[in-house]
């Protein structure tokens, strides 16, 4: 059987499936069954998740979990996280049971501006495009009604439009830097239908600019597309209490938990390869929280990212301090999410992940998203400043082992009993499996 394939995109589901096990497999039989025992028994169910992409043949499980006792601005919510790795949910929930007994997370939104451009190539007089774009640039607005009429009745649209001269970084490169305010969608579908209108109108406009030249009449669009990257969409996230409040269990000096904690914070600000796995650690939050809601979160990724570098080198997402016996620990970060549009009405599951949370605007599901992050930081850097990061991790990930080595109902009781009193490591487990089962 070939290995590659001409037409795959038409053939049935069923088709499909037969060519991909007929093709990459030996146990061509079993990969089908197990295939299809991932299909929804719900064939409207099915359908519906078969049309959310192309070329689909079966369904691939995340599980979702909750987070719950999660204090913000004084509100209580249970948080969603659609996530695959252990403790991740845990630590959530441990963080969210600590600061809900101290005051809780305070989030602001700092502001919510999305981005888009239009780049194109433009070889002539610079003052000339200057005075074209001053002209018709109440036009790219006019032209764009059809498409802004609903978003302006939310108390959205398009904010402003600046051209941006970017020669000295490439040859005859310019922008029109559009931005936009979105309301509660993520917007990426309104930003683009602009920047598509903007591109037809400045190529039609510069058509019958009577100043430029045959040559300057010619402008290459050579995309227009809306920006992930969101320095002006940024939600603020805060914990802080006393540093004598901070005592628990793991916790007997505070004062000293408080400066080892800070002193990693700082280590994440300066050092990149550990900020990388600090910022890691924020989007096991963040992602889990983004996904579960139906929001994008390679674009939250791609963006965030970004912005962790915004000085010039990558750096910690979340800062804390020690002022006047007061421990503080907080996070800005930029998120462009929608509560509506997109999968938001489409997904049964994202349906009641937002009514989970009492359905909240796109400004409240940033604040949301952003304490599940510092939550989710807090916690690891709690077990990394403490007992190590192994112990919990390694205990919620005891499960899994389990899993991978069939083990019965018996023999998980007796492997969990044996290790509450004992270090889970793999070989640790394994062992002790095969002495049980001697
Ligand atoms: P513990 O103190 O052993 O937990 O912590 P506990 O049994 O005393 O329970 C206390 C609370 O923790 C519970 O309260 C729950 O809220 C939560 P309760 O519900 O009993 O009122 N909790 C759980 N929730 C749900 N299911 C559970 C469960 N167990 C406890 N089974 C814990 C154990 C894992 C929470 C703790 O050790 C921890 O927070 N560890 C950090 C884990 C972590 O960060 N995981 C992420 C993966 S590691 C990583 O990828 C990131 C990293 O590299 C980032 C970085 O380097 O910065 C670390």
């Amino acid at each position: 059987m070939p290995k590659s394939i001409s037409g795959f995109s038409k053939l049935s589901k069923e088709e499909k499936i037969n060519w991909i096990a007929a093709t990459h497999f030996a146990n061509a039989e079993e990969v089908v069954q197990t295939i299809k025992k991932y299909w929804n028994t719900d064939a409207s169910l099915q359908k519906l998740h078969d049309e959310f992409i192309e070329n689909t043949i079966t369904n691939f499980y995340l599980p979702l979990g909750v987070a719950p006792n999660f204090t913000i601005n004084g509100k209580n919510y249970t948080i969603p996280f659609a996530v695959e790795e252990s403790s991740v949910v845990a630590a959530a929930s441990k963080a969210a049971k600590f600061w809900g007994n101290r005051g809780g997370f305070k989030a602001t939104i700092i502001n919510t501006e999305k981005i888009g451009q239009v780049h194109f190539i433009y070889n002539g007089d610079k003052e000339k495009l200057n005075t074209f774009f001053s002209q018709i640039k109440p036009k790219f607005f006019s032209e764009t009604e059809g498409i802004t009429k609903n978003m302006q009745k939310r108390g959205g649209g398009i904010l402003d439009i600046i051209l941006k001269d970017k020669t000295a970084d490439l040859d005859n490169y310019y922008q029109l830097h559009a931005t936009f305010e979105t309301k509660d969608s993520m917007g990426a579908n309104f930003i683009n239908s602009c920047l598509e209108q903007f591109a037809k109108t400045l190529k039609d406009e510069a058509q019958t600019f009577d100043a430029f030249t045959e040559d300057e009449k010619n402008i290459t669009v050579v995309m227009s597309i809306l920006s992930n990257y969101v320095p002006n969409c940024v939600v603020r996230a805060e914990v802080s209490c006393n540093v004598s409040e901070l005592a628990e269990k793991h916790i007997e000096n505070p004062q000293e938990f408080a400066e080892k904690f800070v002193q990693a914070v700082r280590i994440a600000e300066i050092e990149p390869y550990r900020a990388v796995t600090h910022n890691k650690g924020i989007m096991n939050g963040i992602d889990a929280v983004v996904l579960a809601t139906g929001n994008d979160f390679r674009a939250v990724e791609a963006g965030v990212h970004a912005y962790a570098s915004k000085d010039g080198q990558y750096s910690s997402l979340s800062h804390a301090k020690i002022e006047d016996g007061i421990f503080t620990f907080w996070m800005e970060i930029p998120l462009a999410l929608g509560t509506v549009g997109g999968l938001t009405s489409l997904h049964p599951m994202v349906k009641i992940a937002l009514e989970m949370l009492g359905k909240p605007s796109a400004q409240e599901l940033m604040q949301i998203v952003a304490v599940a992050g510092l939550a989710q930081n807090f916690a690891a850097l709690r077990s990394l400043t403490t007992t190590g990061i192994q112990q919990g991790h390694m205990k919620m990930h005891l499960m899994n082992i389990l899993n991978q080595f069939k083990a019965t109902e018996d023999e998980r009781k007796q492997v969990v009993k044996h290790f509450e009193k004992n270090t889970v490591t793999h070989s640790a487990v394994v062992d002790y499996l095969a002495e049980i089962r001697k």
